[in-house]
């Protein structure tokens, strides 16, 4: 099937290039799972834009800048954020329900406070904002004629110049080859340009907050077509995961610190984070991160507490009702109990290298949002960044396309997907075994504190795995459980080799053997 632009994600960023590219063009949008199925419907703090009289540009560009260790890129810092507050009218106007402020100027908007910034600067829906958001874009797009939603498509990898009929050359890419998940066939979608929406690698972890299909998907098809990936050594922990043996991911929202919560030790009550850094709790998340993990590990514990008990019951449940109420569900009652708390895997800052109108390097390629290596986020991705960086990508790329579309030609006829060699797998395990082995090495040997020998360690399975894994790909019909253990792996491998790459201790990267900040930041570029 032929189509103007084909979008792969139908998260923040996917739907946002969707919808602008809809104006004048037909759009095919492609989404492994559900259409809601992306980490954006779980976001839960908000988004940061400078909206507070008070606040400035200058004031925002530098907290990103000082999350993001100085490794960020200025010209992007002052893109994303100088765009922040018209993302925000347009999902205002899409009809996203942010909280209002109390009070005088009962117009504006509530703005809350997350680590890292120094003012007041996140809209949000109560704790729930990515529902919200997700369920706005998602209308929006269903009432448009020009967009053609497809879910239940995981995708395999992008049609590039190897896959035409006839190869003519141009090394452009034409489209996505995607698993009908329902039928477990395989189909070709073709276009004049693909844009990669597809969402982060958390789940390269063993702990993390994002959703299952969280497996670095784009990241890892766009590695194999050619196109360089950057900083995948910046993977960022959350310091709150909710600490529950049922219920394995469940954020507890930074807001929680912003509107007082302490952190204590759980053994004896103390309130550890001004020892670690000046800004306590509001320290920037790998600073917050490591301090938990340090006292977890020093004491032996299973988990450190999140306490917000002192703040009158009335402004806990009304801050934070989908929190409270799930607590609630689990036995704990915020307004009067501390929440066990431990860190976890949350963000993946890097990724494919993107220019700022989401141009990839290959062409005809775009991508935008946790896919992306943008240079917005450097070392460390400051709080409620990252749906903001979806929104202005999105558009961005929409709008170079839109702005050059007479440089993109048709697609030419291109390939069928080749079955013919592969039969049904009969031996399912194998694939469960290495995702749940690639997944605990990854946290314990690539985790918040690392050191080059467990490093090593674990670049030595990954080529122990990589083997089995790709012949395994070779003999057997994929499905969504193999497609995503080979990109798995492939960002497992993008990890590792980023990691060990980086002789310096920078923001999100923290090795024992290389304790000093270098003076000089350079991103680490993987080529292929
Ligand atoms: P996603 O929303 O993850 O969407 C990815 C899409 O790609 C999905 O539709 C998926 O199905 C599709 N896809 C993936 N692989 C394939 C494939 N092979 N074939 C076809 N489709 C595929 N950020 C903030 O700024 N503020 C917050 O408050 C906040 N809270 C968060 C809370 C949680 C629990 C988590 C996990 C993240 C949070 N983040 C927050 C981060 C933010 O939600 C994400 O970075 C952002 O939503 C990513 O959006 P995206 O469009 O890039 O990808
Ligand atoms: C949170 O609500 O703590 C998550 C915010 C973010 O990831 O930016």
């Amino acid at each position: 099937m032929t189509h103007d632009v084909i979008v792969v994600g139908s998260g923040a960023a996917g739907l946002t290039a969707a919808l602008a590219l809809a104006e004048t063009r037909s759009v095919l949008v492609l989404a492994k799972g559900g259409l809601s199925g992306g980490s954006t419907a779980w976001a839960q703090g908000g988004i940061a834009a400078v909206l507070d009289e008070g606040d400035t540009f200058e004031d925002h560009i530098r907290d990103t800048m000082i999350a993001g260790a100085g490794l960020n890129r200025l010209e992007t810092v002052e893109y994303v954020v100088e765009r922040a507050p018209h993302s925000i009218e347009r999902l205002i106007k899409l009809g996203v329900p942010f909280n209002q402020a109390e009070g005088p100027g009962e117009n504006d908007l509530h703005l809350t406070r997350e680590g890292g910034h120094s003012h007041r600067r996140i809209v949000h829906v109560d704790d729930a904002t990515g529902w919200a958001v997700q369920e706005a874009l998602l209308k929006a797009a269903q009432a448009n004629p020009n967009i053609t939603l497809l879910p239940g498509r995981a995708c395999v990898d992008l049609i590039t110049g190897k896959h035409e009929a006839r190869y003519s050359g141009s090394g452009r890419v034409w489209g996505v080859y995607a698993l009908d998940e329902a039928t477990g066939t395989v189909e070709a979608h073709t276009a004049r340009a693909t844009i990669l929406a597809t969402g982060g690698a958390g789940r390269v972890y063993q702990f993390s907050t994002a959703p299952r299909g969280a497996t670095g998907d784009g990241i890892a098809m766009a590695w194999r077509a050619g196109a360089r990936v950057s900083n995948m050594e910046m993977m960022q922990f959350h310091p709150t995961c909710l600490h529950n043996l049922e219920t394995k991911n469940f954020l507890i929202t930074e807001a929680v610190r912003g509107e007082g919560g302490h952190l204590l030790n759980p053994r004896t009550g103390h309130r550890y984070m001004p020892d670690y850094d000046a800004r306590a709790e509001l320290a920037p998340r790998d600073v917050v991160a490591r301090a938990n993990d340090a006292e977890i590990k020093r004491d032996g514990l299973d988990f450190v507490h999140l306490d917000i008990s002192h703040r009158p019951p009335e402004f806990v449940r009304q801050h934070f009702p989908t929190i409270h109420e799930k607590l609630l569900g689990l036995g704990i009652d915020m307004t009067t109990q501390p929440i066990p708390v431990v860190p976890a895997q949350h963000y993946t800052c890097g990724g494919i290298v993107i220019d700022l109108a989401g141009r990839t390097d290959l062409p005809n390629l775009y991508a935008a949002g946790e896919c992306t290596e943008s240079g917005l986020h450097g070392a460390n991705r400051l709080a409620s960044n990252s749906l903001l960086e979806c929104f202005v990508f999105g558009e961005a790329a929409a709008a170079d396309i839109l702005a050059r579309w007479d440089a993109f030609d048709a697609p030419p006829p291109v390939r069928a997907w080749d079955e013919s060699r592969v039969t049904d797998s009969d031996e399912e395990v194998v694939i469960k075994q290495n995702w749940t082995e690639i997944r605990r090495f990854m946290w314990n040997y690539v985790g918040i504190v690392r050191t080059t020998k467990r490093l090593e360690r674990a670049a030595h399975r990954i080529a122990m795995m990589s083997g089995e894994v790709e012949d395994y790909y070779g003999h057997f019909r994929i499905g969504t459980d193999l497609i995503e253990l080979r990109n798995l792996l492939q960002c497992a491998d993008l990890i590792v080799r980023s990691a060990l790459a980086r002789h310096e201790s920078r923001g999100l990267h923290y090795i024992l053997d290389y304790p000093e900040t270098l003076a000089e930041a350079k991103d680490t570029v993987l080529v292929p």
